[in-house]
């Protein structure tokens, strides 16, 4: 996949070079610059945390937490094993920019975490990297054998007592193992289900221990943020929003890839970015932050800016910033359809309302779609999303409810004339 524009994570990486992702191109472009002036000007760890705290920047993962608290809540004296973990599972349909990090600038993620390592007094990393990626993997690996040959990672980072120990993990390859306790659970060598919380990861993580997880981009916009200043970052962005951001946008347009822009940048701006809509076609709904985020009618996107509060304030979410176009052909129930079935076949099945409900869902959405609907069906979808949403372990339960919610909310004429009509209206179109 392709990447367009360029903002702090993909700074200065020339593609055309078949070495762009090597340690030797990456300290040509400004890399390890920020962890030599931890080390060399004995930055403290509050000093990092509060740089941190100033950039705003929120956690790139889905659900936009600010990283500088999450790492103060790490407990600073804790007597045993700490561990800071890196989440590239990477498996919300629509997302991927993770895999481009690791592929293409791997070392900015490892000195992000290594910088991280630092911050919080940990000592041990892993990153869990998703199971269907495997050349990713071992393009990692290679990453971090160049980080350890150099000084840069391991025992006495370059001739300090700083020690950090940082290991690549080749994940499972479920959905469920991107949520931050099935993910410590898969990494411990148990079956990927989230774990009831509290208590939270930062008392009780990886093995029982203290621990912090972060998404790949948010440790691959550390090093900049510490380079540069945190207040660099926060104004490339906007308040509460700070910094660039990846966007993975796919569906109808003409350029589709991984488009790394300031956050607060129009959505008609990124849209013109992606060459605009493909066959001339028009813009019919967007969803805006990953298949879980609910959709949003072209009217409505086209007044939003790309940024957590903006897109919330529209009633959607930024979520991990896939941005997948739909275009005028689209029939919104077989889009449903499809989104429900993922959910339905993603469920690890712990939870009562989520293992039975997404099932109920998707069966709903699938006798709709085949000319089968009932009149009573939106309101049962309607009813059984609401004993889905906030009555479950983990958010899964509240990702399959949202498109629907989402759906009914804007497109719910077309769930009526397809129940009626037993067709799609669409299916001229398409
Ligand atoms: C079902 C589910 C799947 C998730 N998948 C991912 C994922 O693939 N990558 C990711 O970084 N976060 C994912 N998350 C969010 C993580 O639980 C966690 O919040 C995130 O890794 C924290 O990093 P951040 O603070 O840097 O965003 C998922 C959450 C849920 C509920
Ligand atoms: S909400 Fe769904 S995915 Fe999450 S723990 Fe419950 S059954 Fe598993």
């Amino acid at each position: 996949m392709t990447v367009y524009a360029k903002g702090v994570v993909f700074e200065g990486v020339d593609f055309d070079n078949p070495n762009h992702w090597r340690l030797e191109e990456y300290v040509k472009r400004g890399g390890y610059a920020a962890l030599k002036k931890i080390l060399n000007e004995k930055i403290t760890q509050d000093e990092v945390i509060a740089e941190m705290k100033t950039s705003s920047l929120r956690g790139r993962g889905g659900a936009g937490f600010p990283t500088g608290l999450k790492w103060s809540f790490m407990p600073r004296n804790f007597p045993g094993q700490k561990y800071l973990v890196c989440n590239t599972d990477e498996g919300e349909p629509g997302t991927f920019k993770d895999l481009d990090i690791i592929v293409s600038n791997p070392h900015a993620l490892i000195e992000g975490m290594i910088i991280g390592g630092y911050a919080m007094g940990i000592t041990v990393g892993y990153n869990y990297i998703h199971g269907e990626v495997f050349e990713a993997y071992q393009r990692f690996e290679e990453a971090l054998e160049e980080a350890r040959a150099a000084g840069f990672l391991g025992d006495n980072i370059l001739g300090t007592d700083f020690c950090f120990q940082l290991h690549a993990h080749h994940g499972y390859g479920a959905y469920i193992c991107g949520e931050e306790t099935a993910l410590l659970e898969s990494l411990e060598g148990k079956k990927g289900q989230p774990r009831f919380k509290p208590p939270f990861p930062a008392s009780y993580g990886l093995y029982g221990k203290p621990t912090t997880i972060n998404n790949t981009e948010t440790f691959a916009s550390v090093p900049y943020i510490i380079r540069e200043g945190g207040q660099k970052f926060l104004e490339l962005g906007k308040p509460n929003n700070g910094g660039t951001k990846l966007f993975s946008v796919s569906g109808h347009v003409n350029r589709p890839g991984n488009y790394e822009i300031p956050l607060g940048t129009p959505f008609a701006d990124l849209l013109e970015m992606c060459g605009g809509m493909r066959g001339g076609k028009k813009l019919k709904a967007v969803i805006p932050g990953g298949s879980s985020a609910p959709v949003l009618p072209a009217d409505i996107m086209m007044q939003c800016t790309m940024d957590y509060d903006s897109i919330a304030k529209a009633g959607s979410m930024l979520g991990s910033g896939a941005v997948i176009v739909m275009d005028e052909t689209v029939c919104m129930v077989s889009a449903l359809e499809r989104l429900s079935y993922f959910y339905h076949e993603e469920s690890c099945g712990q939870c009562t309302p989520c293992r039975e409900g997404t099932g109920w869902l998707y069966r709903i959405v699938h006798r709709i779609a085949h000319g089968e609907g009932r009149p009573e069906d939106l309101d049962l979808l309607a009813s059984i999303g609401d004993n889905i949403a906030g009555r479950t372990i983990c958010a899964l339960g509240d990702a399959a409810v949202f498109p629907v919610r989402g759906m009914l909310k804007h497109f719910r004429s077309e769930f009526e004339y397809m129940i009626e009509h037993g067709q799609s209206q669409f299916a001229a179109l398409s």
